[in-house]
């Protein structure tokens, strides 16, 4: 069985990085730098609060966020998403290491940049979205785009074309507290679109909402930037949704990277036991494709013939249907691209052994 693809969290060269996030390290309590050499030295997370009472939200850090896609940040609670993502817009300040934004260190931006950075560059979705409750919905879309100086009416008619845009025409007149908790991510989430940023955080959006009300939020946000391809950075603790959402998904563990990859290298490849306990019970016939466990082409060419991008639950009905035993693989273009057999697909389908 050919190898997974890429494991080892590198962007293909044709993404561009949109935030690139460098040897970044975290410690919070009132001495922060004097603990920065114990940690790189190998002071984990437990020894540092037990020993030293420091906190070490994030340790060394080091990813790429591509431009133009959803990126998502896995882990338990306290695992550090939050600490992480609040460095894009500088709320939170590092201990030590960069970001950098379309190659821009964010520390060395000035009071401006800064502004405009987190006022027009990027915008928040949280869990709870705290709508301002004394406005009306539309209200609520539309204040970020009065606040940057667009008129009253086209600011109106903008907000309404968001709300249509989200599933919520009908409901511009209604306040905050007449909307269920979906609605009102919903809303949050057109007013965080609506200021056209180039960037979107989402810390959790979904979490706090019933199961199939969440599955339609996910729905809503593939749709959406199927067309809008903002880069979005996505916080999850659920696995289901990570891979559901995320065209790279990065895990993190007491504030350290533990894997950094597309959904299929990490359901095929778990790095380790703890990301192997969180993929085990996942449906891997739902997530992984054929093209990424092909064998390169060997010259047999058996008559059944599947699409690299199929996932590996079709690809059994198609070896049932044809009583295949094998498959030549083929890409978007039709062209052959590589070879699969039966047996290389019920082996991928069961659960795999952390490397
Ligand atoms: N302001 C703070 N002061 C002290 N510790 C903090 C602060 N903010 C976060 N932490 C700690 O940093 C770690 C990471 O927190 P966080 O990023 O909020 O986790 P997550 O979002 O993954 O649940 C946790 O151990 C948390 O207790
Ligand atoms: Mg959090």
């Amino acid at each position: 069985m050919a190898a997974a693809c890429s494991a080892t969290g590198r962007l293909p060269m044709t993404d561009a990085v949109k935030i690139a996030v460098r040897n970044l390290y975290k410690i919070f309590g009132p001495h922060p730098a004097r603990y920065l050499d114990l940690v790189r030295q190998g002071v984990g997370k437990q020894e540092l609060m037990a020993k030293y009472d420091h906190v070490l939200a994030l340790n060394d850090i080091n990813l790429d966020v591509p431009a133009n896609r959803i990126f998502v940040v896995m882990g338990l609670s306290g695992s550090g998403k939050s600490v992480l993502v609040r460095h894009f817009n500088r709320i939170v300040e590092p201990t030590d290491g960069r970001v950098e934004i379309d190659g821009r260190d964010v520390m060395a931006l000035d009071e401006n940049e800064l502004r405009a950075l987190r006022r027009t560059r990027i915008s928040m979705v949280f869990q709870r979205v705290a709508l301002m409750p004394h406005r009306t919905a539309l209200e609520n879309v539309a204040y970020g785009l009065s606040i940057r100086g667009l008129p009253q009416h086209e600011a109106r008619s903008h907000a309404a074309d968001w709300m249509r845009r989200v599933d919520m025409s009908g409901y511009e007149d209604y306040f905050p507290a007449q909307l269920s908790g979906g609605m009102q991510q919903r809303i949050g989430i057109a007013r965080a679109l609506a200021t056209e940023a180039e960037i979107l955080l989402m810390d959790e959006p979904f979490s706090a909402l019933d199961p199939l009300i969440r599955t339609e939020m996910q729905d809503m946000l593939l749709r959406l930037q199927a067309e809008l391809k903002r880069t979005v950075v996505f916080i999850t603790h659920d696995l289901d949704e990570a891979l559901r959402l995320g065209e790279r998904i990065a895990i993190l563990r007491d504030g350290e990277i533990v894997q950094h990859g597309d959904p299929q290298s990490i359901v095929i490849a778990p790095s380790n036991d703890f990301v192997g306990e969180f993929v085990k019970d996942i449906d891997r016939g739902k997530v992984i494709t054929v093209g990424s466990i092909m064998s390169p082409p060997n010259g047999a060419r058996p008559k059944a013939k599947l699409a690299d991008t199929t996932l590996l639950e079709d690809a059994l009905v198609t070896f049932a249907e044809d009583g295949a035993r094998a498959a030549r693989v083929v890409n978007a273009a039709g062209k052959g691209v590589g070879y699969v057999e039966l047996a290389d697909v019920v082996q991928a389908m069961k659960a795999p052994v952390a490397a």
